[in-house]
């Protein structure tokens, strides 16, 4: 296993639960139509290329219309794109950027020392700034941009000559862990379209960067210089270095970049049984709610063995949290404080330090999306925290928005993200919900908290999910990417599935209400829980800096083939999916969603997809009761639901299918919507260690083909026509 994002995360004393339920589902074979519509989709509809979006205030999904015939679900190792489309690679894990770096070989030979000018890997949530002549941020610029990308994690068995070299439980080849180290981050690249209309990037553009586990980080907001974050790299705790696990991605009104940590517990270890008579018991609280340690479950870069000199030690030793010293100073006892924030930086400006914004609280980040930006209004980004039975977050700024910022970079984060306030989202079973706010001394977070006694608000920060659990924050089914509909400024948020542990039959609510199985291959092994995910949305009743929104379920995940309980959304062969993960709004087409999926459940049926979709908005359905069953045990569930694919002028389809053992992830358009961008994250991932040596055995060799190892790869889709994407 090597997708963080496939571990299981729940760090609650929820029993065990694991009753299967007998498939009797129907299989009926639904599949009819999509052979017929697989071909000729050449013309699109690009009467919307203006922007107009609806005529129709009351029915935002008025006007917009997917223009491409839907593929059909695919488990070939190739990407999948309608008629009348392209979708070329752009950009693949240890492509060179700077000048004089050589091709990748892709044999785990490359030197180690070259990585911090490579493609990282496990490529995920992005964003495309586009550059005028000038090489100043262009929002509307068409074919020159720098493209920013996450580097979430790594397929290991690919990057070494024979995989890790692991010996006794130790990481014996330091080289191999410096590789690593490089691998993980961001990478800031130009890309051009040339006059052929076909897009690359410039290898020696001095904007290229990365950004890795290594890079100087500053720590900015109100847990700058605590003693939370002391530690041996910055003793008075104003700094630490580096970035990792940067799963979805976020952008600000002037133009930088967002990039969230997601799985960064898992990177750390902790002698458990010495260091916990060394730590306090607030201090075991927050590390076990966390779920930090004590075993590193991945990379094992705290045992690094046979470092060059004691500098290189050190970048190691960071990744062990024991006390060991007389202070913070003298260890990294606090080095998981500095990691599971929001960090921004400015691709314009490539010497410049990334910024650690640690008012949008700490957690397992998936990602943080802008809401609509108003003059004289706080800015919001809304965040989900991507573990089982986690929560929704949204930050608010406590300035109004000034447009004369949009020109500020880092200085622009420091007014408005250093200082604000952190919400967390309760849904209520009437379809309405509250923020509530997370700030030391208000709502019961203080000193006297029942699990945890909060001394100050950087404490509450670090402690973001011990605040909201005190406040009763409502548990969601992993919460990932969050988007926000340009037309009508709905958020949604995509919950990508739990299992029967995490969300037994009797703990569905309103919010996350189905329990069902999901049968398996021709084995038909139940995976019972809500293994397909679903996507939920709101509507603030107050503004983006409001207290209350009301909301409904806009989609179920699942097999087209599924009972009515379960396909609750009457999903079809042409755009049944299972596990949401991205959900990004297109900007040059005012509403156009793109879905993206990271799947494990239907994987016997489909690789991982790209779907297109127009949406309604909260409230275009209604009230529906779902019977959910487990074994002998049959129970009812309120819910509130939206119009389904097809109803109210809303639209569903299925765009592309990806290669084998990969995801689809990371997604962003140039400023003229005529090329879109997106992640094949992954591809050939359950490759087992032992195969290396034997390239028949590889899940996948895309997308170099013949006998190559698989890479994570940009690919940039394009029109035949050179019209918009999508519609
Ligand atoms: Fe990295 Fe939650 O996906
Ligand atoms: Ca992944
Ligand atoms: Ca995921
Ligand atoms: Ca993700």
């Amino acid at each position: 296993m090597t997708d963080p994002d496939d571990i299981g995360y729940n760090t609650t004393s929820n029993p065990s639960f694991s009753t299967m339920v007998e498939a009797r589902l129907s299989r009926r074979n639904l599949l009819r139509g999509t052979v017929a519509t697989a071909g000729g989709a050449m013309l699109g509809s690009i009467s919307l290329a203006a922007c107009g979006g609806s005529d129709d205030p009351a029915n935002p999904a008025a006007g917009l219309k997917l223009g491409f015939n839907a593929v059909a679900k695919s488990l070939s190792d190739a990407v999948v794109v309608p008629a009348g489309y392209t979708a070329s690679v752009l950009y693949r894990l240890g492509d060179p950027i700077a000048a004089g770096v050589p091709a990748y070989k892709n044999d785990g030979t490359d030197d180690p020392a070259t990585y911090d000018r490579r493609a990282g890997d496990h490529h995920d949530g992005m964003t495309w700034f586009g550059a005028n002549g000038s090489g100043k941020w262009d929002a509307k610029a068409g074919s020159r941009g720098l493209l920013v990308m996450n580097h979430e994690s790594l397929t290991p068995v690919f990057l070494h000559p024979t995989g890790r070299t692991v010996v006794g439980g130790k990481r014996t080849v330091p080289s191999e862990v410096k590789r690593e180290f490089y691998l993980h981050g961001v990478s800031i690249i130009e890309t051009t379209k040339g006059a052929d209309g076909k897009w690359s990037y410039k290898q020696d553009s001095s904007f290229n960067r990365r950004v890795h586990t290594l890079t100087p980080m500053e720590l900015s907001g109100p847990v700058r210089g605590t003693d939370f974050v002391k530690s041996k790299y910055s003793p008075a705790g104003t700094a630490t270095r580096g970035t990792v696990n940067n799963c979805a991605n976020g952008t600000t009104p002037w133009g930088t970049y967002l990039t969230c940590e997601e799985n960064w517990y898992g990177y750390f270890s902790r002698t458990a049984a010495t260091d916990d008579a060394k730590r306090t018991a607030k201090e075991l609280a927050a590390i076990k709610r966390y779920g930090v340690g004590p075993q590193d479950f991945y990379g094992l870069w705290g045992t690094t063995q046979g470092a060059a000199d004691a500098a290189e030690q050190d970048t190691f030793d960071r990744w062990v949290l024991d006390v060991k010293g007389a202070d913070a100073s003298a260890d990294y006892r606090n080095a998981h404080n500095t990691y599971g924030w929001v960090v921004e930086i400015d691709p314009f400006n490539p010497t410049s330090t990334p910024r650690k914004r640690t008012a949008l609280g700490r957690a397992g980040h998936e990602g943080a999306c802008l809401g609509r930006v108003e003059a004289g209004k706080p800015l919001v980004w809304y965040m989900g925290d991507d573990a089982r039975n986690e929560y929704v977050y949204k930050f608010v700024s406590n300035k109004n928005w000034d447009a004369a910022d949009a020109t500020g970079g880092l200085a622009a984060g420091d007014k408005y993200m250093d200082d604000g306030k952190l919400y967390v989202a309760k849904f209520k079973a009437d379809g309405t919900g509250e923020w509530v706010e997370l700030s030391f001394g208000k709502n019961g977070i203080g000193e006297t908290s029942a699990n945890y006694a909060f001394s100050s608000q950087a404490d509450v920060l670090i402690h973001a999910r011990l605040a909201a659990d005190v406040v009763g924050a409502t548990k969601m089914d992993r919460p990932e990417w969050t988007a926000v509909n340009p037309k009508t400024g709905d958020v949604y948020v995509t919950l990508t599935n739990t299992n029967a542990s995490s969300r037994p039959i009797d703990k569905t609510d309103a919010a996350n209400p189905r329990f069902y199985n999901d049968p398996k291959g021709t084995a038909q092994t139940a995976q019972n829980g809500n293994p397909n995910g679903h996507i939920v949305r709101f509507a603030e009743k107050a503004g983006n800096a409001g207290a209350s929104f009301a909301w409904d379920v806009y989609l179920f995940g699942a097999r087209s083939t599924a009972a009515a309980d379960i396909n609750i959304s009457g999903l079809g062969a042409d755009n049944d999916f299972s596990s949401p993960d991205g959900l990004w709004f297109s900007q040059a087409t005012q509403g156009l969603a793109w879905l993206e999926t990271d799947d494990g459940a239907y994987t016997d049926v489909t690789n991982c997809m790209l779907l297109a979709a127009v949406p309604g908005q909260v409230g275009d359905g209604g009230k529906k009761t779902i019977t959910n069953k487990s074994g002998d045990t049959t129970r009812t569930q309120e819910t509130i639901v939206g119009a389904k694919p097809g109803e109210k002028d809303t639209q569903l389809k299925r765009f592309l299918v990806g290669p084998k053992g990969c995801e689809i992830t990371g997604i962003a358009e140039s400023g003229d919507g005529r090329a879109l961008f997106i992640n094949i994250q992954h591809p050939g991932e359950n490759t087992a260690d032992a195969n290396i040596g034997d390239a028949t055995k590889f899940e996948s060799h895309w997308p170099d083909g013949g006998n190559a190892r698989p890479r994570s790869a940009t690919v940039v889709i394009t029109r035949s026509d050179g019209g918009l994407i999508g519609v």
